[in-house]
């Protein structure tokens, strides 16, 4: 959980894997890679518009990705690498991101002399606040405000291990990691690309992944809370293993509407709704702890991106509880689409794609 206050694309942890050295204009690889499916985009041009070439979806094997973590490296480079080869992507240097519960975020002031080393500041005030040893983490930080001494920054850090599952996987594909970001960060990029924010607008955004879903009050398109709920799809997908007896890849694609016959589309459809509804509850109660603790000020809308918004009925119960409109972001609406993409299809996969378009609007140094 993290306030933070931005200018420009965020980067949240531009330093992750050193400071880069990647070229700023060209194509790029935005790889979401997620516990059910790995989101590609190759995207061309600057970050204030940039163009999507090449656009794909793959799922990943059961277990592959669990905790936050890369289990099976091997598994997911297979996944991205079948994706790079399918599509036939060109570009080899990728901006990826972290989820959002693997990182420890937090906002710090510090009272800097000019003669003091910000850097060296920095290392003292992460170790108070994370419970780890700092060489086991890799840190980057941002400046969010500077005032003659007093400085406030916000500080990110994950750990290493859980970092170099990521890189790995991406490296052993042939592609090169140039950006890591954290998909909260991303998601944020994703609406301050495509929707006009007034100052005082508060929005919340909330993306449902397959294990959990992140929740981000966005004011102004300048600052913003974050939180996470642990649940996502992925609890309706078991429920259709456990209760109809499916294979998970059969309940993945029962779950997107697919038809398994068999007699058991009924069953299907009852324990997709009921598990709609218990994830808008669980979503539903998260969102309004974190929005109190944000804001008093009304939500103006709430924009609903991930996989998870396109389980039938979600978006209509959880308008239902929180009586803001609710409606599923459009990725697209500031993002060109190259001439040989179909159009038709890449919309329909629009909200699972929402974070990778926000990884696409990263260029190496824009931090
Ligand atoms: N067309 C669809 N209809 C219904 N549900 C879908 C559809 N496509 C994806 N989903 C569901 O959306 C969920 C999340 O998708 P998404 O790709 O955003 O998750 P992820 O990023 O892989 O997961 P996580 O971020 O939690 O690791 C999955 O449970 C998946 O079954
Ligand atoms: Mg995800």
């Amino acid at each position: 959980m993290g306030t933070r206050q931005k200018s420009g694309p965020r980067g949240g942890l531009t330093g992750l894997v050193g400071r880069l050295t990647g070229s700023r204009s060209g194509s790029f690889v935005a790889l979401d890679i997620g516990s059910s499916a790995v989101k590609l985009l190759e995207v061309r041009g600057a970050g204030s518009g940039p163009e999507i070439v090449r656009a794909g979806i793959a799922p990943v094997p059961e277990g592959a990705l669990q905790n936050n973590t890369v289990q099976d490296v091997v598994a997911v480079s297979d996944v991205i690498r079948r994706l790079v080869e399918g599509l036939g992507v060109h570009a080899r240097q990728a901006i990826t991101a972290v989820p959002g519960p693997a990182v420890i975020i937090k906002k710090a002031r510090l009272t800097v002399q000019p003669e003091d080393d910000l850097e060296a500041l920095l290392m003292i005030e992460a170790a108070n606040f994370i419970p780890e040893n700092l060489d086991n983490v890799s840190l980057d930080y941002q400046v969010l405000r500077a005032e003659d001494t007093e400085v406030e920054v916000l500080l990110v850090a994950v750990r290493k291990d859980i970092l170099s599952g990521y890189t790995m996987a991406i490296t052993d594909a042939g592609l090169e990691p140039t950006i890591v970001d954290v998909d909260y960060f991303a998601l944020e990029n994703m609406y301050e690309l495509n929707y006009e924010a007034s100052p005082d607008d508060v929005v919340g955004l909330i993306n449902v992944g397959a294990r959990y879903s992140s929740i981000n009050i966005v004011k102004g398109g300048t600052s913003s809370t974050t939180g996470d709920v642990q649940a996502g799809g992925g609890e309706i997908t078991d429920a259709l293993v456990k209760g109809v007896g499916l294979s998970y890849d059969d309940a993945e694609r029962a779950l997107a509407g697919e038809e398994i016959g068999g007699g058991r589309d009924e069953k299907i459809r009852q324990i997709v709704d009921d598990g709609a509804a218990d994830l808008a509850d669980a979503i539903n109660q998260s969102l309004r702890f974190l929005w109190r603790t944000a804001s008093d000020e009304p939500l103006r809308a709430i924009y609903v991106t991930g996989g998870g918004a396109r389980i039938p009925s979600l978006v209509e119960k959880l308008a239902a509880k929180l009586e803001v409109p609710v409606e599923i972001a459009n990725p697209f609406n500031h993002v060109q689409l190259g001439r040989n993409l179909d159009v038709a299809a890449l919309e329909a996969m629009a909200p699972s794609l929402a974070v990778a378009v926000g990884l696409g609007t990263r260029r190496p140094g824009d931090a």
